[in-house]
């Protein structure tokens, strides 16, 4: 990319040459094309600016004083129009103030009349030098962006996936939980479909789905594998999980994600553990999840109870809907073939 700025020689340079007088352009003319830089001329401003529309110069030699629009005038035009196009002016010696000033106007240099071809060639290669540099210092800054935004994508992604990786590792450690996200990242998100999610959402349901339980690192195993009822302690024990698994995901993935990560147990009607939010308060990520969780989680063996079968599990979301699950998702789930999930005994 950089090369690409190097490579120009003075053949592929064009220059524009703005004077009302012809003799000057002439000369100009004469000894920038015997340098091998390619040459048009215009004798006023607004022949220039008809001269442009199809001659794609590199670099204006612009007269100051030209009768009609002055070429002081014609600079800021210029600029608006023509950004990447380097600007000499040609001044007489005594006003050379105004040429000061057209370079703050965004001219890139000044030649003084009469001209010394020799040092008009210098301010010629010295502009179009700078211009290069500014040329490859533009590519390097879009190059550098790209990559840096590409290596950020990698980065994420990779790490996104040791996470996910640690969470199917965890489980497959417990017969009861192995590919549990999986499948519930599989309801979820045909559920999310069928509330009408899409894009981005469904994308943060995917992974909010995949990543809910990874907080369960934190969790006793022998608590967690209880075969039977729960002490309130214990339940209090086994529900650190969401908070903490939103605290490890919270690095890499969005707010949202978080969110659905730390809001899966939340009951729609506020009687959740330690919950802050309900209702349409808790993010509806969460919501959608908290069904699919909990279908999965009762169609599958558990160390305290075997699978139930569907049919149950769907009256049980029924039952639940409006208390622990919002009653628009829990109805939509109903209305869904849940068929095609199998029972904890399935095969992930
Ligand atoms: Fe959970």
């Amino acid at each position: 990319m950089i090369e690409t700025a190097t490579k120009m020689t003075t053949q592929e340079k064009k220059i524009l040459i703005v004077d009302d007088e012809a003799t000057i352009r002439r000369l100009l003319r004469q000894k920038l094309t015997s340098l091998g830089y390619h040459c048009e001329e215009a004798c006023s401003s607004e022949e220039a600016l008809g001269k442009l529309k199809t001659y794609p110069a590199d670099l204006i030699m612009l007269d100051m004083k030209m009768p009609g629009k002055s070429g002081m005038d014609l600079l800021p035009e210029l600029k608006a129009s023509y950004p990447d196009t380097a600007v000499i002016m040609a001044t007489a010696v005594a006003e050379s103030n105004l040429a000061i000033q057209c370079m703050r106007l965004g001219a890139d240099d000044y030649i003084t009349k009469p001209f010394n071809l020799d040092e008009v060639v210098l301010n010629v290669e010295k502009t179009f030098e700078k211009q290069m540099l500014e040329q490859q210092i533009r590519e390097y800054q879009e190059h550098l962006h790209q990559k840096v935004e590409q290596q950020t994508i990698e980065i994420r992604t990779l790490f996104l996936n040791s996470i996910e990786a640690l969470v199917f590792a965890l489980e497959a450690k417990d017969k009861y939980t192995a590919g549990h996200s999986r499948r519930v990242s599989e309801i979820a998100l045909d559920l999310g479909r069928g509330m009408n999610l899409s894009g981005e959402d469904l994308e943060n349901l995917r992974w909010g789905s995949l990543l809910h339980d990874v907080g369960k690192i934190a969790v006793d195993q022998i608590i967690q594998n209880k075969p039977g009822k729960l002490t309130p302690a214990e339940y209090e024990h086994i529900m650190i999980h969401a908070q903490v698994g939103a605290g490890i995901v919270k690095p890499v993935v969005n707010q949202k994600v978080v969110e659905i990560v730390e809001h899966h147990h939340d009951h729609f009607n506020g009687s959740g553990l330690h919950q802050i939010v309900s209702g349409e308060n808790i993010p509806l990520g969460a919501r959608i999840l908290a069904v699919a969780d909990a279908y999965d989680a009762m169609t599958s063996d558990r160390p305290y109870r075997p699978a139930i079968p569907v049919e149950e599990a769907r009256q049980e979301i029924e039952r639940c809907s409006g208390t622990q699950f919002d009653p628009v998702v829990a109805n939509t789930f109903l209305k869904l073939d849940n068929s095609c999930y199998t029972s904890g005994k399935r095969q992930v």
